[in-house]
């Protein structure tokens, strides 16, 4: 339990150093989490770092970093298997040796940077799929009580970038989720820059390892890589708004991007963000990215209170714009 830098430790890499920090490596460290958890006021689970955002110069409490490693295939059927995970599985690795070894389901979410036990937590999604849609069951350890038991899918609250650990449950540790992934490949096509890409490549057939391939391509064609330009992925989420503000924006704004939604229309903020003004623009030490006005960047120095006075001065113009708020979806960490 001593101090620990976490600038290395969070994608945004937002200097900060925590009271005290200890490892989760396997099931034999229950006990001392458990310790960790009860002497400590605060407590935040720490796993890649890729969607966390520390506000403050010192953590005032105890980091618990995920570092079980392991995967097992628990049962095969002859056209499906199901794969546990250990929680701190790199997720991209994970996602690339299902494809290898032609298990499908999970393609559309390759690259994503994080690891397996932080994938339910605000339920991952990119190009038309979700994680919480192959999901069986999460295994949790309570660190309040010392129990262990499992969340099965229907239990996990899932819904666009949620489910019960983004807003509560914090006692709840994930250390290993269940896949139930495909052995016959039946590829998701529905997002348009994936049509695209096969089009203009005239691709007509795919295999599990070539999506996961292209994905990652498309990814790595608009996203920074958090090595070279820091930052936590989507800062804010997509809104959903009624059909009838929608009406209303759609004839002031006829270009507005939008995706329907039963009863509702979810806008793209990536535009909402471009049409303020703010895409490729730098604020001091951070500005939205060149390619992909959702993703803030980071600089070089940003401070976490930075971080969130030019988060409040993108949903201000955007508000005052479109009369739409703007909800952060990166993990604020005081
Ligand atoms: N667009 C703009 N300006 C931009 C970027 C996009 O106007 O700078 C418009 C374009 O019309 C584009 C549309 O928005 O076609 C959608 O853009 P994109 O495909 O990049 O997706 P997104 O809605 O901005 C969401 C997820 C991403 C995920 C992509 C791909 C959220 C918060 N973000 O972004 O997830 O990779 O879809 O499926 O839902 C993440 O959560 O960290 C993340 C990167």
């Amino acid at each position: 339990m001593e101090k620990r830098n976490l600038k290395s430790l969070n994608t945004f890499a937002i200097d900060c150093v925590a009271k005290k920090f200890v490892e989760f490596d396997s099931e034999k460290d229950f006990e001392k989490i458990d310790k960790a958890y009860r002497e400590s006021e605060k407590v935040h689970i720490l796993a890649g770092g890729s969607n966390t955002v520390f506000l403050n110069k010192e953590f005032d409490g105890t980091i618990i970093k995920i570092e079980n490693k392991g995967k097992t295939i628990i049962s095969e059927e002859v056209d499906s298997v199901a794969v546990e995970v250990n929680s701190g599985e790199n997720w991209a690795e994970f996602v690339r040796w299902a494809c290898l070894n032609g298990f499908s389901g999970l393609e559309n979410l390759a690259a994503i940077p994080g690891q397996v036990g932080a994938s339910p937590v605000q339920n991952i999604g990119a190009y038309g799929s979700q994680v919480a849609d192959r999901i069986l069951w999460v295994e949790v350890h309570n660190m309040k009580t010392s129990d262990n038991y499992r969340i099965m899918n229907a239990d996990c609250e899932f819904d666009y970038r949620f489910s019960r650990w983004k807003t509560s449950h914090k006692e709840e540790l994930i250390y290993k989720v269940v896949f139930l992934l495909d052995k016959v490949f039946r590829p998701q096509l529905d997002y348009a820059a994936i049509r695209s890409y096969l089009e203009e490549n005239k691709i007509n057939e795919v295999s599990p390892l070539q999506m996961c391939d292209i994905v990652t391509e498309i990814r790595n064609s608009k996203l920074p890589d958090p090595e070279i330009l820091p930052n936590a992925g989507s800062f804010f989420k997509n809104p959903t708004i009624s059909q009838e503000q929608f009406e209303d924006l759609k004839q002031r704004f006829p270009q507005i991007v939008s995706f329907s939604q039963p009863n509702a229309v979810k806008l793209s903020a990536a535009w909402l963000i471009e049409q303020c003004g703010f895409k490729g623009e730098r604020y001091n030490h951070l500005g939205m990215h060149a390619k992909q006005a959702l993703v803030m960047v980071n600089y070089g120095d940003a401070t976490g209170e930075d971080v969130l006075n030019f988060a409040n001065l993108v949903i201000e113009k955007v508000e005052e714009k479109f009369g739409v708020r703007l909800e952060i979806e990166a993990h604020l960490i005081k």
